[in-house]
């Protein structure tokens, strides 16, 4: 059987960046208050016109270029995003598009910040199945045009980035190497505490001028509920990637936590018994950029020197569904 081998990571992000400063002056909130709840100091947001898949193609150009490769080598794609560039279809097909690549298969993964271990999953399982040999992933996510940037809405505000990660994925003979184990759970009786009500399938119309008047239509969150989740499934799915591996978490190289708050990530350290040296954090920079996350800090953290060759990872996340995921990883 063949082993699913991440062989390369890039990422991109809009030029725009939106400091705490400059939410200052969009809404009551201030830069102390979101440093110290969350961590974040700046994010990146569109400016009009750009789109999920065009950040995503960005994304995908430089991690194909860094393996050494080209989209024709493609042959299956699995896009891990919550919006599409449009209503429908899925970003999947707007990227495989713009690659030029038509008739290669583009799966769309909407699992919002577990996307894209979902997507890994996905990937391994085909390439184990001896399906597809090379396949991209991709998570990409445009949060900023959703939000409401109001007084009202800024426990969300603050919260989210825009931005895509990619990565390539081959499939290798070494059982030793690439996806060890991967880990998916989801509870959907917590989907009310992080969610978007409308537009809805269940309105004719979907959007009415009335609904544009209220906060349903911008995304709603208790955020209480949803950190004291967070920090409890973040250790219980990390120990249940260790355990199926048959690994301590002593002898992982570096966790790559879904960036959600910064002290999330710092209980989860807490809780696993390791340093915060051994976590992954480029929360400050991006904020929460959902199913973008985990890619992007995969590849900032190999162009870093922080993952070399060999080293074993451990992917966690845990967001809206509520759906929660692991990965182990040998690079
Ligand atoms: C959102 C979050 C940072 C809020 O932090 P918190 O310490 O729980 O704060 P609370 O929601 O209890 O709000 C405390 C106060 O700050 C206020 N507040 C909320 N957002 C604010 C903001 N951006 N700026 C200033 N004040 C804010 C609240 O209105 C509240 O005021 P009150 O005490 O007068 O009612 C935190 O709950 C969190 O990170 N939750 C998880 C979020 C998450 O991970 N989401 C994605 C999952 S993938």
């Amino acid at each position: 059987m063949k082993s699913a081998r991440i062989v390369s990571a890039g990422h991109y992000v809009p030029e725009r960046v939106v400091t705490n400063f400059d939410l200052e002056k969009m809404m009551e909130t201030s830069d102390e208050w979101i440093r110290e709840r969350t961590g974040i100091v700046e994010r990146h947001w569109v400016k009009e016109g750009e789109t999920v898949s065009g950040l995503a193609f960005e994304a995908s150009k430089i991690a194909l270029e860094r393996a050494g490769l080209t989209a024709q080598d493609i042959d299956f794609i699995v896009f891990a995003t919550m919006m599409s560039d449009y209503e429908f279809p899925g970003g999947g097909c707007f990227l495989q598009e713009r690659l030029e690549i038509p008739g290669v298969p583009a799966l769309d993964v909407r699992n919002q910040c577990s996307g894209f271990i979902y997507g890994l999953s996905v990937a391994d399982q085909f390439i184990k199945t001896g399906m597809y040999k090379t396949i991209l992933l991709v998570g990409s996510e445009i949060q900023s045009t959703s939000l409401d940037l109001t007084t009202r809405g800024r426990d969300m505000a603050v919260l989210f980035g825009d931005g895509a990660g990619a990565v390539v994925i081959v499939a290798d003979d070494d059982q030793k190497r690439g996806v060890l184990t991967t880990h998916l759970h989801a509870d959907g009786k917590y989907s009310k505490k992080l969610w978007a009500e409308w537009p809805s399938v269940v309105h004719h119309p979907r959007l009415t001028p009335e609904m544009l008047e209220t906060d349903r239509i911008y995304p709603q969150m208790e955020g209480r509920y949803v950190f004291k989740h967070a920090v409890t499934r973040f250790p219980e799915v990390i120990h249940e990637a260790l355990d199926a591996a048959g690994v301590t978490i002593g002898e992982v190289d570096l966790v790559i936590p879904h960036q959600a708050n910064l002290r999330i990530t710092e209980a989860v350290a807490q809780r696993l018994g390791i340093g915060m040296d051994k976590m992954y954090s480029n929360i400050q920079k991006y904020g929460n950029t959902t199913a973008a996350t985990i890619p992007i800090c995969l590849s900032e953290a190999w162009a870093e020197g922080r993952i070399k060759d060999g080293d074993l990872l451990a992917l966690a996340a845990f967001g809206s569904g509520f759906t929660w995921a692991s990965a182990l990883v040998r690079w």
